[in-house]
């Protein structure tokens, strides 16, 4: 996985068909999905409940991109080996989800994969500042996490300090919630480089339609690159 800035478009299949998962993995990265973005919602950490290390593992068969794994769980360490496991390329834990986060970055690189720091809207760039050299990705919430289909939270001031503080790091930013082709180019501007987009990617498409998911990337690209 060699590292660049380009912008890259990580569809969440919170936003698939939960029955289809295999078709719906293989339709998003046909019509040009550069990650597959996982989201882990533990019903904890977050007010909901998603998928646990054995349905990552049967998602993993079908992406043949980058598997990029957002666990919105609390504690994270316990379960580090098992998304490893699974096939994570990259795993995500949140800043706010205890008290040792350089810990959980050091485990999660140990175990074989990149390493992702998540911010909650709330939470200062400073929070990840002594992280910067642990972490391969810092991913900026800009909804509170839990749910797919929320309104985008403006956070591009906490984006542009992140990218001065990154400087030449090999460290992607990742924006995640409310993603669209309004709101792609202002994170893009302040310096993301990895979008996730959900609802923006599958509203209108089926596995049966799956050009409309291509159109929906294709929008959130071309406004980014505006
Ligand atoms: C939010 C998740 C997101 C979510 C984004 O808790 O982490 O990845 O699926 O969905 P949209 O793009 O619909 O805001
Ligand atoms: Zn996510």
């Amino acid at each position: 996985m060699p590292f660049d800035r380009s912008v890259k478009i990580a569809p969440s299949i919170l936003s698939a068909d939960f029955a289809n998962f295999g078709a719906e993995i293989r339709a998003i990265e046909d019509q040009g999905a550069d990650w597959v973005h996982v989201d882990v919602m533990d019903g904890h950490f977050v007010p909901n409940l998603t998928f646990g290390p054995p349905a990552v593992k049967a998602f993993r068969r079908h992406v043949t991109t980058v598997m990029d794994v957002h666990l919105m769980i609390a504690p994270v360490d316990p379960y580090i080996d098992a998304f490893a496991e699974a096939g994570a390329d990259i795993l995500t834990a949140h800043v706010e989800a205890g008290p040792h986060i350089h810990r959980t970055l050091q485990a999660i690189r140990a175990a074989g994969m990149k390493a992702g720091v998540a911010l909650n809207p709330g939470t200062p760039a400073e929070a990840v500042e002594h992280l910067l050299d642990l972490a391969d990705l810092v991913c900026v919430m800009t909804v509170n996490p839990g749910f797919g289909g929320q309104k985008f939270i403006d956070m591009t001031g906490k984006v542009r300090r992140l990218r001065e503080m990154i400087g030449d790091r090999p460290v992607h930013i990742e924006i995640d919630g409310g993603v669209d082709p309004q709101t792609a180019p202002l994170v893009v501007r302040a310096g993301a480089d990895v979008l996730v987009a959900g609802s923006a990617v599958f509203k209108g498409g089926s596995v049966d339609a799956p050009e409309v998911y291509g159109d929906n990337i294709r929008a959130i690209r071309a406004a980014a690159a505006a």
